[in-house]
């Protein structure tokens, strides 16, 4: 880790109770609200939710605190490395379109930093795993699981963390990918990561709908993708909403 990095974490595990005062949540609020619809969508299903790629942990805080709410007893795990991208996954995804100046977005980080903010916010209980998920073993992870948010920006990991959720996703599950632009040069190629995994699968892409402009950076819906899985004939389904469509109930039901 750089020095930089290292002076940041500091800083941030110091000014903690300042900085972190309310739950640093990374995610638009579209793709929350997809991944909370997912959970709740979900609610009947027994196996863990899991995030994948939880930098500060803020929606592991409003995910944990929403699982409460609507009185679901599912473990909420957490997966990062707590020390931002790998750089062999860095260096595929700059060939795809990436730029090097996002690689140390989210370097300054910690396991026990994210712990501290998971405390502060009455959300102790939510379980972390530290670990690379293109190199993790597939035995530390939940053995059934209901709901996935994977949250990694890059291409491999996103292709890597879909065939290793994969198969441990229970009938109805939801995995909901962030990051998935289409017209991204010179920023996270996820989009490429979840298409690979589909070609590998051969697993029919199915859009709820297509962007056909953009405006503005960030429009409503337009980064995120769902896939269910159903029993012995998975289906794939992916959601890419128009900058000014409704995206609104993007899940199984409605994608079918
Ligand atoms: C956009 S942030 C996650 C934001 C978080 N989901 C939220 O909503 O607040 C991306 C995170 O993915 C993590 N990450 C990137 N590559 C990873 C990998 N191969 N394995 C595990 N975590 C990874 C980074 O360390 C970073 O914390």
């Amino acid at each position: 880790m750089a020095v930089r990095d290292i002076l940041r974490r500091h800083v941030k595990m110091a000014l903690a109770p300042l900085i972190y005062r309310y739950p640093p949540i990374a995610l638009g609020s579209a793709v929350l609200f997809l991944w909370l619809d997912a959970l709740y969508k979900t609610k009947h299903l027994p196996g863990a939710a899991i995030e994948i790629g939880i930098a500060a942990g803020g929606t592991c805080i409003i995910s944990n605190r929403f699982l409460r709410e609507i009185q679901s007893k599912r473990e909420y795990v957490g997966v990062d490395t707590f020390g931002g991208f790998s750089e062999e996954a860095f260096a595929e995804d700059v060939k795809l379109g990436n730029d090097w100046k996002n690689f140390s977005r989210f370097s300054a980080n910690s396991i026990d930093l994210v712990r501290k903010i998971l405390r502060m916010h009455g959300a102790e209980d939510v379980k972390l795993l530290q670990g690379d998920i293109s190199k993790i073993d597939r035995t530390r992870l939940p053995q059934s699981i209901s709901a996935c948010l994977l949250d990694v920006d890059l291409a491999v990991p996103i292709s890597d963390g879909l065939k290793l959720i994969w198969p441990l996703l229970e009938t109805g599950g939801i995995v909901v990918v962030d990051d998935c632009f289409v017209d991204n040069q010179g920023d996270w190629q996820a989009l490429k990561g979840f298409r690979k995994f589909c070609g590998e699968m051969a697993l029919e892409e199915r859009f709820l709908r297509r962007r056909t402009s953009g405006k503005g950076r960030f429009p409503w819906g337009q980064h995120c993708i769902c896939i269910s899985a159903s029993g012995t004939n998975p289906r794939i389904n992916g959601g890419i909403a128009e900058s000014n469509g409704a995206a609104s109930s993007v899940g199984p039901g409605a994608l079918r």
